[in-house]
């Protein structure tokens, strides 16, 4: 059974005005000609939900599908007048998705150095504007709900970036997974460390095997989410995800519970 989504020819849009409610929930699909067209496309509609009144944080995700989007993101910000620039930079208020335990701020792999490197040096935004969970906290459960409670304090997420992990997970919220599961520290599954051992020097066990991560709860309570996926590598889990009916078994597909989600995709990974 093919699940609705509405699909949007002609100029792209997905613009925040655009991403109001959908009739029926269901996706509004963004089938953009390349990988690059969704990363430049993402990267406009990021910095769209920065330069928004009032302002909300923004929700982040890390993995290799967001290199690309935070490159032309970086791009596009410096192309603004200095001024614009500098509000842009005071403002930034985000908060990513998860975090491995046991890794550090400084540490290689850790996502909180992923954003660091692709967003905050090249950005000049101050790392405590940047929130992830602590790896290194003593206590990853208490962690959970103190990140988990920062979020709700500064107000929740205006826009979720989200990528798709091979088993359907957002975030970290694998499988199997109810809509309203919330923040709490995971242990990741052996396919989930083989696919992100590539921080890792390409070994799956040199990737922690826990990790911090907001919950479907705190994912689907944002305003609006933006789901990007790319490469053949991914068809079919999309594929799963585009024609199943929402079920724990594949968590991303509580999104569509959500009313307002776009999500932008290239040729190879509708190619399943
Ligand atoms: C990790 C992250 C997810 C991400 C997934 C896919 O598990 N926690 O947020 O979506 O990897 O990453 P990639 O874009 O590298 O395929």
């Amino acid at each position: 059974m093919r699940r609705s989504f509405a699909t949007t020819t002609g100029e792209p849009s997905c613009a925040p005005t655009e991403l109001g409610k959908q009739p029926g929930g269901g996706f509004q699909l963004l089938d953009l000609p390349s990988s690059e067209a969704v990363a430049r496309h993402a990267a406009e509609l990021l910095l769209a939900a920065c330069l928004e009144q009032p302002r909300r944080p923004l929700g982040l995700a890390t993995g290799r599908t967001m290199t690309p989007i935070y490159a032309a993101l970086v791009a596009l910000v410096q192309e603004r007048p200095a001024k614009e620039q500098e509000t842009l930079r005071s403002h930034w208020c985000s908060f990513n998705l998860d975090e491995y335990v046991g890794l550090g701020p400084e540490q290689a792999g850790s996502f909180a150095t992923e954003m660091r490197l692709s967003i905050g040096q090249p950005l000049a935004i101050a790392p405590h504007q940047v929130h992830l969970p602590n790896g290194l906290a003593e206590d990853p459960e208490a962690e959970a709900i103190r990140y988990r409670d920062a979020l709700c304090k500064a107000g929740g997420v205006g826009l979720q970036l989200l990528g798709l992990g091979l088993n359907g997970h957002v975030g970290f919220n694998e499988p199997p997974c109810a809509a309203n599961t919330t923040a709490r520290c995971v242990q990741l599954s052996a396919s989930t460390r083989r696919a992100n051992a590539s921080a890792f020097g390409g070994d799956p066990d040199g990737v922690p095997t826990r990790a911090i991560t907001l919950g479907l709860a705190e994912i689907l309570e944002a305003d609006r989410i933006l789901l990007v996926v790319t490469g053949a590598a991914k068809a079919a889990v999309l594929r799963r995800l585009l024609d199943q009916p929402p079920s724990a078994d594949l968590p991303a597909s509580w999104l569509h519970q959500h009313p307002s989600v776009c999500l932008l995709a290239d040729p190879a990974a509708l190619s399943g």
